[in-house]
């Protein structure tokens, strides 16, 4: 059975001393230890803050990263950067990095494999513009690159570490939710992609987040779709309580 792993996106919002409040209101939310695995992507500044407060099953992850050792890249941060703070997830090819910050398949392609190197999980994300859903061409083949680019040549083994995040782009940030349907259709097409492309024990066990405007009020829905293993969550998870109450979701299925 795969775990439930519900993960804040933080964007760029909080700093170390926001971090600090969130921690203490959302151990006052919680009972650990939790069954759900819990994933704060803080920025990279306040990741330090986030390390002190960490507990039962919480772990840091990062938003991005680059996908050379080091060097010449002002402004970029290296995976040794990350681990040094126990980071244990990055998040790889989120739609913001892709459309705002000109990151190509390519690219996402390189830092999955700098990430998957460095024996941290990576978060590859994937979805589809409202156009592109709408079009003949229709989602699925655009998730279909996406995966096929992102992990190409990734082994079965590495792939184990990988998790997915299906972030359907019209509901990120939007308000609007992909029905539970729409989403538990994407999240199967995906685990037969993995069934077809690696194999039955890796479909099995990887785990498929969906994200896009996922809250208290739609969670318990979406959560119990059979193929859909956790959130990736961006406005919501930057409240302790309403995180908190997607933990508790997220609990109370697992049982
Ligand atoms: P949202 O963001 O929950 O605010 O829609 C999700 C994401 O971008 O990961």
């Amino acid at each position: 059975m795969r775990r439930y792993l519900i993960a804040g996106n933080w964007k760029m919002n909080k700093t170390a001393r926001e971090t600090k409040s969130f921690f203490e209101e959302l151990s006052s939310h919680l009972t650990f230890p939790t069954q759900s695995e819990i994933l704060i992507c803080p920025p990279f500044t306040s990741i330090p803050e986030a390390h002190r407060h960490l507990q039962g099953s919480i772990v840091l992850g990062a938003q991005n990263v680059h996908a050379k050792a080091s060097g010449a890249f002002t402004g970029e941060i290296s995976l040794s950067m990350l681990t040094e703070w126990n980071v244990a997830y990055v998040i790889v090819g989120h739609s913001e990095r892709r459309t705002l910050f000109g990151e190509t398949d390519a690219c996402i392609h390189e830092k999955i494999k700098t990430v998957l190197q460095g024996r941290l999980k990576p978060i590859l994300c994937v979805g589809e513009t409202l156009e592109e859903r709408q079009s003949k061409q229709g989602a699925f083949a655009v998730i279909e690159r996406e995966l096929a680019n992102g992990l190409k040549d990734i082994s079965a083994e590495d792939m184990r570490a990988v998790t997915i995040a299906y972030e359907p782009i019209w509901a990120i940030g939007t308000g609007e939710t992909a029905t539970p349907e729409i989403a538990q259709e994407m999240h199967h097409f995906i685990r037969q992609w993995l069934n077809a492309h690696c194999n039955t024990a890796v479909a099995e066990q990887v785990r498929l987040l969906y994200g896009g405007s996922l809250k208290p009020s739609n969670a318990k829905e979406l959560l119990s779709k059979q193929d859909i293993d956790g959130g990736l969550i961006g406005g919501a998870a930057l409240e302790a309580k309403s995180f908190a109450e997607l933990i508790r979701i997220a609990e109370e299925l697992s049982h």
